[in-house]
């Protein structure tokens, strides 16, 4: 299957930067949020960073330009319709990711594939709400997007070989590293990043360090390039405690009970760097 048309719902941080990435390796990609307001950034961003990477010389004012060409901005869904691939990019909900696919699955065309971004959920339960589960799969980009090689490629149980290999090619594409994983909670990125994170926020509450002595210790000690506070704000703390929680409910195991201090965080809409204030200010 040749994929030339794609969209990418959420134009959040996330949807944006895959947005771009796929506009610069050639592609056409109608970039859709529900906020019309979150479109206009997103794509103001990306228009940014492009214009960047040409004061950089990573790119000519040309290739730009083609490459911001070939992007547009929707808030209807129903722009999918002649859309061969889907990366979804929303909120880290099941009930709103369940009811985007299943909208995704009567609006586009029956070869689409549907793939997520999703940190942590269960790709085999997202891929049952359709009637295509073998052509839904986990394509889990790395933030930011237009820097990370990674992307996991996790397969829902039902995901086909031919649904897998297509979504590996197009990775490759991208100029993206692919690794294929099985469907289990956070995959293996947040499986192992989120418990250190989760970890760092108890030393806080627990008085143990600053969050900057934290953030110093990690970063200085062992050459992390931003300490774990500083990356759960720019994750987003509401994302953060999303996957928590998924690997808590998942796994069954104490060792994953969210902090408090996060927690509380989120219900103050502290959310990090996207809200202006988390563990540092941004204001
Ligand atoms: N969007 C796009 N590009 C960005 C960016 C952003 N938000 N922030 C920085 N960059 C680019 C810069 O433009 C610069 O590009 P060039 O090399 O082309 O000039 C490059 O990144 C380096 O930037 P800086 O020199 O300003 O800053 P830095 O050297 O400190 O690097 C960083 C910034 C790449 C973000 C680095 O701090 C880093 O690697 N941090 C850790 C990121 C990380 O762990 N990401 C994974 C998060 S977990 C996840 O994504 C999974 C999940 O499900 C939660
Ligand atoms: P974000 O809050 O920055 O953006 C989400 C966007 O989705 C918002 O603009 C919102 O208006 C939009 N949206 C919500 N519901 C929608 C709907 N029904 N239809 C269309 N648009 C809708 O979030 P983000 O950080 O970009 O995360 C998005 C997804 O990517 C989540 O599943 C998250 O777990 C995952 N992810 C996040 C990171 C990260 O570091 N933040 C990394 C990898 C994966």
């Amino acid at each position: 299957m040749t994929i030339q048309n794609v969209m990418v719902i959420g134009a959040g941080q996330m949807g944006a930067g895959i947005a771009q990435v796929f506009a610069q390796a050639g592609l056409q990609v109608k970039l859709n949020d529900m906020k019309q307001e979150a479109l206009d950034k997103g794509l103001s961003g990306i228009e940014k960073r492009l214009a960047r990477a040409v004061e950089k010389g990573k790119m000519t004012d040309g290739e730009q330009k083609e490459a911001f060409a070939r992007l547009s901005g929707t808030t209807k869904l129903e722009d999918a319709s002649d859309c061969d691939l889907v990366i979804e990019a929303v909120v880290e909900s099941m009930d709103v990711k369940e009811s985007v696919f299943k909208r995704l699955d009567e609006i586009t065309p029956k070869h689409a594939i549907l793939a997520t971004n999703t940190s942590s959920l269960p790709i085999t339960e997202i891929a049952a709400v359709t009637n295509r589960p073998d052509q839904v799969i986990g394509m889990h980009f790395m933030n930011p997007v237009p820097v990370m090689k990674l992307v996991e490629i996790i397969r829902a149980i039902q995901t086909s070989d031919e649904t897998y290999q297509a979504i590996e090619d197009m990775t490759k594409r991208l100029n993206k590293s692919p690794v294929e994983v099985e469907d289990f909670p956070g995959f293996v990125s947040n499986r192992i990043l989120m418990p250190m994170i989760n970890e760092a926020i108890y030393t806080v509450y627990e008085g143990v360090a600053s969050p900057e002595d934290v953030d110093t210790v990690m970063k200085l000690g062992m050459n992390h390039p931003m300490g774990p506070l500083t990356l759960a704000d720019f994750i987003g703390l509401d994302t953060c405690l999303y996957i928590m929680e998924v690997l808590h409910e998942g796994f069954g195991d104490s060792k994953y009970r969210p902090c408090p201090l996060l927690r509380k965080y989120v219900k103050a809409g502290w959310l990090g760097k996207k809200s202006g204030r988390g563990f540092y200010s941004y204001e």
